[in-house]
């Protein structure tokens, strides 16, 4: 099994409606090739982390790297993994109005910042992404599953 979280830019223009869209194709080939994950949209940046079967994954990445919708992809983790840590999830989604809603808005903006660091080392990126998901979970925002 393996991992990747990535940050990347979205094209300009990219709503909330976009990224719906997005989201329903991808959870229907997601559900077919057994990959699970979850997707944060802040209104510019998306975050996502993807995980299943080490070759899928990879493929899966070069697939998403070539899409138009988004550029500036920075690979934060690539790591291998003994078990999922979103099986029940195809593709869990935060949208941007929770996420600004949020009352934990500016520890999430930092956590967001500090995950935009390169030299970041792919324990630490993976505990700030779980940090980041945690506390917009626990400020109340819905999780599209
Ligand atoms: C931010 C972002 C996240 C994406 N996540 C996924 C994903 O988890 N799974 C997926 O299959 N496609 C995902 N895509 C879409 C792929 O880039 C690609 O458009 C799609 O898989 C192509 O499907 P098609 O070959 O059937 O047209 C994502 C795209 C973007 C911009």
């Amino acid at each position: 099994m393996r991992e990747i979280i990535y940050l990347s830019t979205a094209r300009a223009g990219t709503t909330e409606a976009t990224v719906e869209s997005i989201l329903e194709k991808s959870r229907a080939k997601n559900a077919e090739d057994s990959v699970h994950g979850a997707l944060l949209f802040d209104g510019v940046h998306f975050l996502q982390l993807i995980e299943g079967e080490h070759e899928t994954i990879g493929e899966l990445f070069k697939v998403i790297e070539a899409d138009k919708r988004h550029h500036k992809i920075v690979k934060i983790v690539d790591e291998p993994i003994k078990e999922l840590r979103f099986a029940e999830w195809l593709m869990a989604y935060i949208p941007f109005s929770e996420f600004r809603n949020s009352k934990s808005v500016a520890e999430c903006t930092k956590l967001f910042d500090r995950l935009n660091k390169k030299d970041l080392q792919p324990d630490e990126a993976r505990f700030l992404f779980d940090r980041l998901y945690l506390s917009l979970w626990k400020s109340g925002a819905t999780i599209k599953k």
